[in-house]
């Protein structure tokens, strides 16, 4: 595991399904959809000092790296950089602007849940940050990159549009049985996803959106490859969770993202895939359409 910052730090479908890993006894006024209160009165000092300089050192990187849209909707979120939001606050302003809401939870959530969600324009945001001893990495999703990560694109009517779209696929999934399949165009998309504008690459996917060394690692190193979109391909690629990916794919827009998921019936595609063999991260597959084919330097020096 490498001490760097390292972006497994995701909220992403449990691909493992309906785990009994989901109690949690600390939180006995947990609602049955797994929500909480935020609990704003019991951030500390330091809570806050820590949201503060995770958000400073990630605005001093993202220029020229994320995505127009992610920075318009930034700016319309006028979001605090000295303390944590209060979830409230913004929920009003998402309402307000592509009706979707931000629900406090406890961590990680069941799929049924985490789906449901989605599906009723909620997002699920982790009310608890990190301590600055693990500043850099920590394996479960917190506030930071749920909120920084997630929540400015929710102001986006086209990708709030797949968010939902997203989850209403998901809970199809779970009947289907094909939950891997569509927790993988998540990871893709969602968590680290690359779109082009007319500068180049930038980046949109919260896992490295908030993440200040994949910032940089997904756009700038010869290591991994860059490869454009493909929702069939991508269904069947693994992906590493415990490290920087081997393979990041590349949108040309939010609305041929949307066009190419939302406005499609995934049965017939699970159909069509299900005898595919499962690609390791870092393989090229005939078809794929290459920007830039990896070293893999980043591994092989490991
Ligand atoms: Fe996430």
């Amino acid at each position: 595991m490498s001490d760097s910052d390292i972006s497994s730090i995701l909220t992403a479908p449990d691909p493992y399904g309906q785990s009994t890993e989901f109690a949690y006894p600390d939180y006995p006024d947990m609602r049955a959809d797994f929500t909480i209160d935020q609990g704003y009165a019991h951030y500390t000092d330091e809570d806050h000092a820590v949201w503060r300089d995770l958000m400073q050192r990630q605005l001093a990187i993202l220029p020229g790296r994320a995505c127009d849209e992610y920075f318009d909707a930034y700016a319309s979120m006028d979001l605090s950089q000295s303390h944590i939001p209060h979830f409230d606050d913004y929920s009003d302003r998402l309402m307000r602007a592509t009706g979707w809401q931000i629900v406090a939870v406890p961590g990680l959530i069941p799929n049924t849940h985490f789906f449901t969600h989605l599906a009723n324009k909620r997002f699920p945001v982790t009310h608890w940050i990190r301590p600055r001893a693990t500043l850099d990495y920590i394996q479960e999703p917190d506030l930071f990159h749920d909120f920084q990560g997630h929540v400015p694109l929710l102001l986006n009517p086209v990708f709030a549009g797949y968010m939902e779209a997203y989850g209403k696929g998901g809970l199809k999934a779970l009947k289907a049985g094909t939950l891997s399949e569509i927790s993988r165009l998540y990871w893709y998309t969602v968590e680290f996803g690359l779109i082009r504008n007319k500068e180049g690459l930038r980046i949109y996917g919260a896992g490295i959106v908030s993440s200040k060394t994949e910032s940089v690692f997904a756009l700038e190193s010869q290591s991994p490859n860059r490869i454009g979109f493909d929702l069939r391909r991508i269904m069947k690629t693994d992906y590493r969770i415990d490290d920087f990916q081997e393979s990041y794919f590349v949108i040309d827009s939010f609305e041929d993202l949307f066009a190419q998921t939302a406005e499609q019936d995934f049965l017939p595609i699970y159909d069509e895939i299900k005898n595919s063999p499962l690609l390791k991260p870092w393989d090229i597959a005939p078809g794929d359409a290459m920007l830039h084919r990896g070293t893999r330097d980043y591994v092989l020096k490991r």
